[in-house]
Formats: structure tokens, C-alpha cells, sequence
């Protein structure tokens, strides 16, 4: 099967639409989403609408999905995030916020050996930024492959146990392609589709063969300048809008 794998939209609806288009004549077989949907961004709605119009779809819920709909606290939020979810709680509708409520807590186990989250296995509010604390989340999970978000930076761990492991960083343009290795177990993040991080602004998603037992990453292009004055527009921090123009 082919799955589009894909993370952290918050509100960017000008670059989920770019993925959308840019998978039109694929074949995808399902869905996984990976978490945070909203925060940030200027339309909350219209990306849970979207969102929710996909085929087999399978959500996990991210750390801003659970904040806006008041589970746990704001705790871990800077002033800027926390004051773009204030203003997604007051716009949400009925329908995104039911959408929201019904997103899954990872981990989510798939029936292939695959495992999803948002942060870590163990906690969505969790960033998995060193090999070691990938390598600890994939042992935690029980599975061999386990796709995480969060970070907004596109990496793949490879472990051969403990102290042996690989770390690839699909930096460059366009596509790039990683095989697994059967015997090898691997922490894999698609990156952010609203927010990239990695000092590239393009969006970025991947998707993954389980049969060819190949990930393919893709960075796509998408109308930043629309999604930044959006932003600005609606009274948002003027950060969140200038970020995305150098993708940090
Ligand atoms: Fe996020």
C-alpha cells in the first residue's frame, strides 16, 4: 500500500491545498495525518474541512489539537502559540471542533508494524530532536517503524540496535529517497505542511511503499506570501506570518 504521510498543517491552507495538488494524479491508498492541525495559522476551519474530506484517513492528535479543546493546559505553549490558539478557540465551528474530538491519542498502531504519533510514543508535548531519544520512542512503541511529527523537521532514524544507528536529513529540493532496510527498525518524520522549520520554507510530506519498503520525501512550493498576509489580516502575531518566508 501507498500512504501520504504528513504533519503539523496548523491552519495553512494555501500549503495543504499545494499538497493536495501535487498528489492529484497519485496513487495514495490512505491517509495518516500526524497531528496539530490548527494553531498558527488564519483558517482553522477550512483545513479541517479538507482534512476530513480525505479517503481512508487516520489522525493522530497533536499537542495544539488538544490544547484548543481545553485538554490539559497551555503550559508548554510560548505567549505566541498560546495567543494564536486563543484565537482559533473563538473561530472553530461545530463541525472542526467534533472533527477535533474525534482524532485518536497516539500512539496509533497500524496493522503493518507501523506506528503513529505526534511527539513521541509516549507523549504528544515530547520533541524527538537526538537519535537517542528516537531510538528510546521506537523501543517504547514495539513496533519497527514509527512515523512522529512535531518538530517540523523532516529526518529519518535508522537503528541497527542501541549504539548503531544512521541519521539522513532529506535536505534537497524536489524528492529524495530512502529504502529500509528490512531488519532495521526507524523514526521517521514527513516534516511540517504549515510551518516548516528546518530553514526551508517549502512544505514537506512523504510517502511511504510498505511493499517496496521505500520512503519518498517531497518539498513543494506553495503561495507563503498569501498564507503570510492572512496571517497578518487576522490579527495573529506578525511572527507566525514572517516565519514562513524562511522557514525557521
Ligand atoms: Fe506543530
Amino acid at each position: 500500500m501507498r500512504f501520504l504521510i504528513f504533519s503539523d498543517i496548523h491552519s495553512n491552507l494555501e500549503g495543504f491545498r499545494a499538497l493536495l495538488s501535487r498528489i492529484r494524479n497519485r496513487k495514495i491508498d490512505a491517509y495518516l495525518f500526524l497531528g496539530d492541525i490548527i494553531g498558527y495559522g488564519a483558517n482553522p476551519n477550512e483545513v479541517i474541512e479538507l482534512l476530513s474530506s480525505l479517503p481512508n484517513l487516520t489522525t493522530v492528535m497533536g499537542n495544539h489539537d488538544k490544547a484548543v479543546l481545553g485538554l490539559g493546559s497551555h503550559e508548554f505553549f510560548n505567549p505566541i502559540a498560546s495567543s494564536a490558539l486563543n484565537w482559533t478557540e473563538k473561530r472553530l465551528n461545530k463541525f472542526s471542533v467534533e472533527f477535533l474530538s474525534s482524532m485518536k491519542r497516539g500512539p496509533v498502531r497500524l496493522k503493518n508494524g507501523v506506528c503513529l504519533c505526534h511527539g513521541s510514543p509516549e507523549d504528544e508535548d515530547y520533541y524527538i530532536f537526538t537519535p537517542e531519544d528516537a531510538y528510546d520512542s521506537i523501543e517504547f512503541s514495539g513496533e519497527r517503524i514509527c512515523f512522529f511529527g512535531h518538530t517540523h523537521v523532516p529526518v529519518v532514524y535508522e537503528f541497527r540496535g542501541e549504539a548503531r544507528y544512521s541519521v539522513y536529513y532529506p535536505l534537497d529540493e524536489g524528492r529524495s529517497t530512502i529504502r529500509l532496510k528490512p531488519s532495521f527498525k526507524y523514526m521517521i518524520n514527513p516534516g511540517s505542511i504549515g510551518q516548516p522549520r528546518d530553514k526551508n520554507p517549502r512544505a514537506t510530506f512523504l510517502i511511504y511503499d510498505d511493499r517496496r519498503g521505500i520512503v519518498k520525501f517531497y518539498r513543494i512550493n506553495y503561495n507563503i506570501r498569501k498564507a503570510r498576509k492572512k496571517i497578518l489580516n487576522a490579527g495573529l502575531p506578525e511572527i507566525l506570518g514572517d516565519r514562513l518566508l524562511d522557514g525557521y
